[in-house]
Order: C-alpha cells, then sequence, then structure tokens
C-alpha cells in the first residue's frame, strides 16, 4: 500500500517531537471551530489543527462539534427555538449565528465558519484534520478536490466505513480512524480495511504496546485529548507520534523545555 505524500510530511514533523494537534483550534482560549481558534493556533505553531464538520441542510459543510445549535451559538436568541439541529438549518441562517459569546463576551461575532472558510485560514500554516461527524463523503471528497487539498489535509472519523468511503473515492486523501477503548482482535481486523494511516485514539485508553504495535505496522499514532502537564507528558513518554489538546501553547512549551520528548528505544530495566 503506497501511503498519501502527506505522511511524508507528517513523519518528518513527528521525528524530533510529538505533534502539536490544536483541539477545535485553540479552543482553550477561544470559541471552539472558529476562525479566531484556527488563526490562533496557526499562529501558535501548531502542526496540526483538528476540527468538526457537519453538513446544513442545504449540504455546505461547516465546522461546529455537536449535532444542534444550542451550546456553542445564541441560536436560541435569534430563532427563539431549542434544539435546533445544524442539519435542519440552512447555511444562510447558520451564517447568522454567534459561535463566540459563550466562550466569552470578547469573542463576540465569531461565526460557525464553512469549511471552505476554515481551510483557507488553517492551510496558511498548518495542517487541517478535518473530523467528520455528519455530510456525505462524496460532499467532502468533492470541496477537497476543488480546492485541490487532496494531498495537503487529513481527514478522520469514528464511523471507520466512512473512512473507507473517503479512500474509495479519492485515494490520496490522507486518512485517520478515530476510537477509544481498548483495543480489540475486531480493531485490528478492521483497522486495514479503511486505508487509514493515522490511528487517533482517546489517550486514556491507549497503552504503550498499542503504539508499538501500531507504528511496527506503519501507523502514526495520535491521541485525544491532552491538556494538563501530566497528560500531555504521559503522552509523549508513550512514543505517540502527535498529541491534540485543546492548549497547544502548554504543548510547545513544554516540547521547548524538553519535558514532553518522545520516549526513544526501549524503556530502561526495572
Ligand atoms: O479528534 C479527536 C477528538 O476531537 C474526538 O472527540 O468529541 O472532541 O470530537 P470529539
Ligand atoms: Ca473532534
Amino acid at each position: 500500500m503506497t501511503d498519501p505524500i502527506l505522511f511524508a510530511r507528517l513523519r518528518h514533523l513527528a521525528e524530533r517531537a510529538p505533534i502539536v494537534v490544536a483541539h477545535r483550534g485553540d479552543s482553550g482560549d477561544y470559541p471552539e471551530n472558529t476562525l479566531p481558534a484556527f488563526a490562533a493556533a496557526v499562529r501558535a505553531g501548531a502542526g496540526m489543527i483538528e476540527f468538526d464538520v457537519h453538513a446544513s441542510r442545504d449540504d455546505v459543510l461547516v465546522c461546529i462539534h455537536d449535532e444542534t445549535l444550542d451550546r456553542t451559538t445564541n441560536v436560541v436568541d435569534i430563532f427563539g427555538r431549542r434544539q435546533v439541529a445544524v442539519a435542519d438549518s440552512s447555511a444562510a441562517e447558520l451564517a447568522r449565528l454567534d459561535a463566540g459569546t459563550w466562550k466569552a463576551p470578547a469573542h463576540r461575532g465569531a461565526s460557525v465558519p464553512t469549511l471552505e472558510a476554515a481551510l483557507g485560514v488553517i492551510q496558511a500554516g498548518s495542517i487541517a484534520m478535518i473530523e467528520h461527524k455528519a455530510g456525505s463523503a462524496e460532499s467532502l471528497v468533492g470541496l477537497l478536490q476543488r480546492l485541490e487539498l487532496v494531498d495537503h489535509v487529513l481527514v478522520q472519523s469514528f464511523t471507520w466505513d466512512f473512512v473507507a468511503r473517503v479512500h474509495a473515492l479519492e485515494p490520496r486523501i490522507a486518512l485517520g480512524a478515530l476510537g477509544e477503548g481498548r483495543w480489540t482482535d475486531a480493531h485490528w481486523a478492521n483497522l486495514p480495511r479503511t486505508h487509514a494511516r493515522l490511528v487517533h485514539w482517546d489517550v486514556h485508553d491507549l497503552v504503550t504496546e498499542d503504539v508499538e504495535r501500531l507504528q511496527k505496522l506503519g501507523y502514526l499514532t495520535c491521541v485525544y485529548t491532552a491538556n494538563s502537564d501530566a497528560t500531555l507528558i504521559g503522552a509523549a513518554t508513550m512514543g505517540v507520534d502527535a498529541i491534540t489538546t485543546n492548549h497547544p501553547q502548554r504543548l510547545q512549551r513544554l516540547i521547548q523545555r524538553g519535558l514532553a520528548r518522545r520516549r526513544l528505544g526501549p524503556p530502561p530495566e526495572p
């Protein structure tokens, strides 16, 4: 199997220290999944920027985590209704929402960005890690082809059939398989069918033996979501290739101080 060309770049980035992956942008300090959060993550030097994608009623791909708009927008003020689904809203309706004020009044005016707008900000200085939450593979692949980004972004999903579908449509796209829980025989059996070459797993569930086995098989490994110093250092010590965090600057500082160094070679004898 030939790796999509993005993987050569990712392997190079991960050589000396884990790649800093900004979770939903710089979501510790900015409203998640907004252009200000993505721009701040680029400024922080994040190697990759993770974010979540849903489809509007009229099939425009937008960046938001939840299925409904309530938690991260002022939808109740604007539409006077609760539990409004992204999938039931048009792109024009979504564009009227404020996705910043819930985080802090200073972030008022941040919008629910389209995927296209997000890619414009992120790809100027980092690499997009696009998490599919909803929407068709055809729409996502079509957009990436139109923007000539198929060689430059990574697409991932907890839905491994979706990952395989993206590969079938466009084999050049770098893919990630998301998951949680302890690794089982079923995971090992099903992973190759996804054509993912990066495995992105809950930091609480992955163990060093999994990391080593995956890396021996040629997979890049990434864990989500590590935020405290202790968790960040623990993840780095496991030897993963990338760490997803709400605090990209915190992880950068740890790396600069040598505290988040990847484990080199086997652990010392007890
Ligand atoms: O991409 C890893 C992580 O974001 C998956 O969980 O719920 O934050 O989308 P969630
Ligand atoms: Ca996500």
